[in-house]
């Protein structure tokens, strides 16, 4: 190939490195088809959700996300480990079929959640002769899940290794991320960790390899996700993490986003965020109806600033949801601002701290500030949602109407509790 032609194709080959492109069209929005090569004996085969924007219905995602699957080929017995979530059993399948797989052995069940096992049945109606490997909890929430049939099944036990000729798989139970069936699975001759949600990132990209440009990227989509699904277990990801350490890693393939060539990487981050360290920085969730908090928030955010402290206030109209589960993940303080509005807490608020109040999050300090008009039980209700919250209250500072002097001035004795409370616990001098 000479000339224009031949420096296009060169082009093409660049950008598809470590792609295999199959180019039949899709059916339900695909474009193409692309079985993507890790090793030369495992391919990934799932789906690229790039338009999804809403994870459980729940956090926002700017960067789409991706099911992946795994197929691995020994040279006696194929295995699929995982699948993809059912909108997208299409794209799985034809992907199987691009590839050539003929006959499926196993297909290993890391988790039962549906963004993974959802496509299980219709793989199974494809390859009737295949047998689905989970442990014994699994295997009865796939049952209860996908009504998938008894004989099916081969339970495993924690550490069980599979051979598949000359390939050997070995099952490391790690429940609790974020169910209690989860699993990993291990490829011992090519070192590659499949850690399911475990490491995951909420990001859509073509190229199968995380690369160090990537990382900012993914180190965002992997927060958004681990803020969300796997925060409220970091203590127990944190005990358990040890079972990843004496594991010897080459590649870390999770079931959203790019695997990991560097895992050194996503490991690390998960160390630090699984840490029970909090670090001087303070959140401020909060709704306004007619300027009142806002004030109060404006002038807090310069007080805890001055004072060293940096700080973010989200206003609850605006603010992403997902983002605010980011920051939270490490911040020492929360304040909660608050309009009142029917003698109650604002919904927004109630919204919003029901989610927090979910995460159970490692915040030590909690206050409260807030407007009102007449009466009303808006500091209690919002003190009586904070039950897994396990932080000092500092005394809540709350306006009658348009704040005044003396409410200025409490939120600078605020201010001043914060970063005594800070000192207290030593993340600032
Ligand atoms: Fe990605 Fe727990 O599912």
């Amino acid at each position: 190939m000479r000339g224009r032609e031949g420096s296009v194709y060169k082009s093409l080959k660049k950008t598809i490195i470590e792609l295999i492109i199959f180019t039949d069209k899709q059916t339900e929005g695909e474009m193409y088809m692309a079985c993507r090569r890790v090793t030369d004996c495992v391919y990934e085969v799932g789906a690229i959700d790039w338009n999804r924007r809403s994870f459980d219905e729940l956090v926002p995602l700017h960067e789409g996300t991706s099911y992946n699957a795994y197929i691995i080929k020994g040279s006696e017995k194929t295995v699929l480990i995982d699948t993809v979530d059912p909108k997208m059993t299409g794209v799985l399948i034809d992907n199987l079929r691009s590839l050539g797989i003929g006959k499926l052995d196993f297909i290993v069940s890391n988790h039962a959640e549906q963004d993974h096992s959802g496509s299980i049945p219709d793989v199974l109606k494809l390859y009737p002769e295949a047998g689905v490997v989970t442990n014994a909890k699994c295997k009865a929430m796939l049952q209860d899940l996908l009504l998938i049939p008894e004989e099916k099944f081969m339970v495993v036990e924690d550490n069980q290794e599979l051979s598949l000729g000359g390939k050997t798989l070995r099952f490391v139970f790690f429940p609790w991320v974020h169910w209690p069936e989860t699993m990993l699975t291990y490829l011992i001759e090519d070192r590659i960790l499949f850690s399911c949600d475990l490491f995951g990132s909420h990001v859509a990209e073509s190229r199968l390899f995380a690369t160090r440009e990537d990382e900012v990227t993914i180190y965002e989509g992997a927060l958004r996700y681990y803020a969300e699904i796997m925060y409220p277990f970091r203590d127990n990801i944190r005990n358990k993490f040890s079972k990843i350490e004496e594991l010897e890693i080459r590649y870390i393939a999770p079931s959203h986003g790019p695997v990991y060539r560097n895992p050194e990487f996503i490991t690390e981050c998960y160390r630090q965020w699984t840490s029970p360290e909090v670090k001087n920085r303070a959140i401020i969730i909060y709704n306004s109806m007619h300027g009142s908090v806002e004030k109060m928030v404006s002038f807090l955010t310069v007080e805890l600033e001055r004072r060293n402290i940096p700080v973010k206030p989200f206003h609850l109209s605006v603010t992403d949801i997902g983002r605010l589960a980011m920051e939270i993940t490490d911040a020492s303080t929360v304040i909660v601002g608050c309009s009142q509005v029917l003698g109650g807490m604002h919904p927004s608020v109630a919204y919003a701290l029901y989610f927090y109040n979910l995460l159970r999050p490692k915040t030590r300090f909690v206050s409260i500030i807030g407007s009102y008009g007449w009466g009303g039980k808006m500091v209690e209700q919002i003190q009586g949602m904070l039950s897994n919250v396990k932080a000092e209250i500092i005394p809540p500072v709350i306006a009658k109407g348009y704040p005044k002097t003396e409410d200025f001035q409490a939120l600078t004795k605020l201010a001043d509790t914060v970063l005594e409370n800070h000192r207290k616990i030593g993340i600032i001098e």
